[in-house]
């Protein structure tokens, strides 16, 4: 299926300046340092193209959420990290716009990286205003936009909406194969097509859920968005969080996929049938398996249990696509992490199965847990929310204002009158 949006394999853009927005929002550690740089690997094959093409690239990408300028959140270091992981020089301008940039890129030779300071040292970049977006086009000097920020292009903001108004914007490699993977598991999965969904609040995956009730063949369900569904069909599930404000939403689920498996329905949407449990979520608490019905009033219930570890792995079996969204468990405790790396080990063996893996932290998992650097899945998402998004159905307004492929067509016909 080819993509819907030129690429960077479709424009003329050898020897050219080109602007490249990433998704270098990396986690930081406590000293500042970059404790996980999936994110910054995911960039190189897009940069490697165009280094390959003599481009002179130009990187620009946020960093946390500042509030103004904040040396913390410098992309200084982001930089450096990238520097070592292509073994080249890279460039750092402690600007993203104005005449210091200008004189940077000029500067800079072909087959040569500068990357910008963090874009959201500027309100602007989060209003998406269109001054500023200019701003960034005429001091990076670019011929070319590209967009290979898969893990941001669900906002709006200059650098992935405004921007596409001053340069021809085409997709970076990233950017494709996420969209292509994600999409057309969704819409033309190899059957049976399974979802898995955990996670720490129902709200968040409302959108996901219904989609897949519509998509999939079967749902599991755990991490503590369970407890919930668990609570809503009356199953006590001790002091564990619990959201009844979402019990209509709940309701409406159940209307939605009644109507998909009759009274079928608890195969379909497949429970846990017993819970690990502790008195409180720290690392000194041992897991406690119990069956539904046995929790008592002061458990949290932080895991799904070995007999419902059984079942999914037993129920996953046929599947030939699976999309795992949300840890099963307070993975983050190793005691509570077995239904999440139950499932990694699962999909890491079903070599058969096409297995998609998004979420911050459940592809944060998924990565610490494979000795194989995420090689061992078909595909990990660098996307949290632009993923949920995708998978949703939902049009995404930073991959919607690149150039339709379909524009290609006219612009070779319109060359060759
Ligand atoms: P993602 O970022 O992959 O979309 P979420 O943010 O929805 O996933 O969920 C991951 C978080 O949910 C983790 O911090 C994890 O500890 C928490 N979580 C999962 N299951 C439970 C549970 N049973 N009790 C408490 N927290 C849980
Ligand atoms: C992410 O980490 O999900 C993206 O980089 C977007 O960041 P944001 O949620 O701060 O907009
Ligand atoms: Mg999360």
């Amino acid at each position: 299926m080819s993509f819907f949006k030129l690429t960077i394999r479709d424009v003329p853009l050898d020897h050219q300046t080109v602007l490249v927005r990433v998704d270098y929002n990396v986690p930081l550690a406590s000293d500042g340092s970059i404790s996980d740089d999936f994110r910054i690997k995911a960039s190189l094959p897009t940069l490697n193209y165009l280094l390959e093409r003599g481009c002179k690239l130009v990187l620009i990408s946020h960093l946390g959420r500042p509030e103004g300028k904040d040396k913390k959140l410098s992309l200084e270091p982001v930089a450096l990290r990238l520097a070592q992981l292509l073994k080249r020089d890279v460039r750092f301008v402690s600007e993203t716009i104005g005449d210091k940039v200008y004189q940077a890129v000029k500067r800079a030779p072909g087959s040569s990286i500068t990357v910008l300071e963090n874009l959201r040292f500027y309100a602007e970049e989060e209003a998406d205003d269109q001054e500023f977006a200019k701003k960034i086009a005429k001091a990076s000097g670019a011929r070319y936009f590209v967009q290979d920020g898969f893990g941001v292009v669900h906002r709006a903001h200059a650098s992935t909406h405004a921007i596409t108004f001053f340069l021809p914007s085409v997709a970076g490699l990233l950017l494709e194969r996420e969209y292509s993977t994600i999409t057309s598991a969704m819409e033309s999965p190899k059957r049976p097509f399974m979802a898995v969904i955990g996670g720490a609040k129902v709200s968040d995956k409302i959108p996901v859920i219904e989609r897949f009730i519509d998509k999939a063949d079967k749902l599991i369900i755990g991490g503590a968005i369970a407890n919930t569904f668990l609570a809503y069909k009356g199953i006590n599930v001790g002091a564990s969080k619990i959201e009844t404000d979402q019990y209509p939403v709940i309701d409406r689920i159940y209307d939605m996929a009644r109507q998909k498996a009759g009274d079928k329905v608890d195969e379909f949407i497949i429970l846990p049938t017993d819970l690990a449990v502790a008195k409180q979520a720290s690392a000194d608490v041992e897991r406690r398996v119990v069956d539904l019905g046995s929790v008592e009033s002061d458990d949290l219930a932080l895991d799904i249990g070995d007999k419902s570890i059984e079942k999914m792995i037993t129920e996953l079996k046929p599947a030939r696509t699976v999309i795992w969204n949300g840890t099963l468990g307070y993975a983050e405790l190793p005691a509570f992490a077995h239904g999440s790396a139950r499932l990694a080990l699962a999909l890491a063996t079903q070599t058969e199965t096409m297995s998609i893996i998004g979420g911050g932290d459940t592809a944060d998992f998924a990565l610490k847990w494979d000795s194989n650097s995420g090689a061992s899945f078909s595909h990990i998402s660098t996307g949290g929310g632009a993923g949920l998004e995708l998978m949703a159905g939902d049009k995404l307004p930073g991959v919607e204002s690149l150039l339709d492929a379909r524009k290609q067509i006219e612009y070779t016909n319109s060359k060759h009158k």
